[in-house]
């Protein structure tokens, strides 16, 4: 499934692999003046053609390496003709042979998104450009250590990838790091922006309130972990003493989506 919806200037393209007639786990593509941030998995690639029929792109920027995000590089490369993509210079060996890599896949991204073909990629500079727009890069790791946002200034942009996702989020993969984040989220609020927008799909309009309002409740969260943590308790009671129990991503994707990450995380153990 590809779903394309408008946001002024700036075209969002939801796309997710149906199952049993209904989306699983959707991401956000976003398109605006030939410029594409990130391209899906590799499961919707068949209508990749019919979808961008009338919204040629030029330039392909990815904001990281994983595998919902370059997974239809290739095919704009060989079937519409874009040109190398765009990412920081760590995801480009993985972009260029996702299987350094793709082997750690779990089975739950096998099914949900799939794994990337090669396609070719390039180092991102300091900015990129189109027709109407400058776009700043900032080296944004946590989620991953070659995660991208990409602002513009003038419009008060900013393109998060799968740093942001929600003001609340209580569950974090294993590979992410949450005290890299936090640090991510603070360097964000250093630049003015005004609409942030999210791989989730989610379109925040009160950009900076948002990313400010995460940093809160993963500080408080923090304190409070550390202080469980210093009378004894173990990362699991504290999980549940702060955050109940553990949702049923965990269940679903065996154990990758976690509360207790984002306790052992903050806790750096
Ligand atoms: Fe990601």
């Amino acid at each position: 499934m590809i779903d394309c919806r408008r946001h002024h200037e700036v075209t969002q393209f939801v796309m997710g692999r149906v199952v049993d007639g209904r989306p699983v786990y959707t991401m956000a593509c976003y398109y605006v003046d030939g410029l594409l941030i990130d391209t899906g998995p590799v499961h919707v690639a068949g209508e990749i053609p019919a979808a961008f029929a009338e919204f040629p792109v030029h330039t392909i920027v990815n904001t990281h390496h994983h595998e919902d995000h370059i997974g239809n590089n290739a095919v704009f490369q060989e079937k519409l003709g874009v040109g190398p993509a765009l990412a920081h210079e760590k995801a480009v060996p993985r972009i260029v042979d996702p299987r350094i890599w793709t082997g750690r896949l779990q089975p739950y991204q096998h099914f949900v998104w799939g794994a990337p073909p090669p396609s070719a990629a390039r180092p991102i500079g300091e900015e990129v450009r189109t027709e109407s727009y400058t776009f700043r890069v900032l080296h944004t790791p946590g989620h991953s250590d070659d995660h991208i946002c990409l602002l513009e200034p003038e419009r008060g942009w900013l393109f998060a990838g799968d740093l942001f996702i929600s003001e609340r989020a209580e569950v974090l993969r294993s590979d992410e790091d949450a005290l890299l984040i936090l640090d991510s989220l603070r360097r964000l609020l250093e630049y003015d922006f005004e609409v942030l927008f999210c791989a989730s799909g989610l379109v925040a309009r009160n950009a900076r309130g948002a990313v400010a309002a995460k940093i809160a409740y993963w500080e408080d969260l923090k304190e409070r972990a550390q202080a469980l943590y210093r009378t004894g308790l173990d990362p699991e009671e504290i999980r549940e003493r702060l955050l109940g129990p553990e949702t049923a991503l965990y269940g679903l994707t065996g154990g990758d989506f976690a509360k207790v990450h984002l306790v052992r995380s903050l806790l750096r153990i």
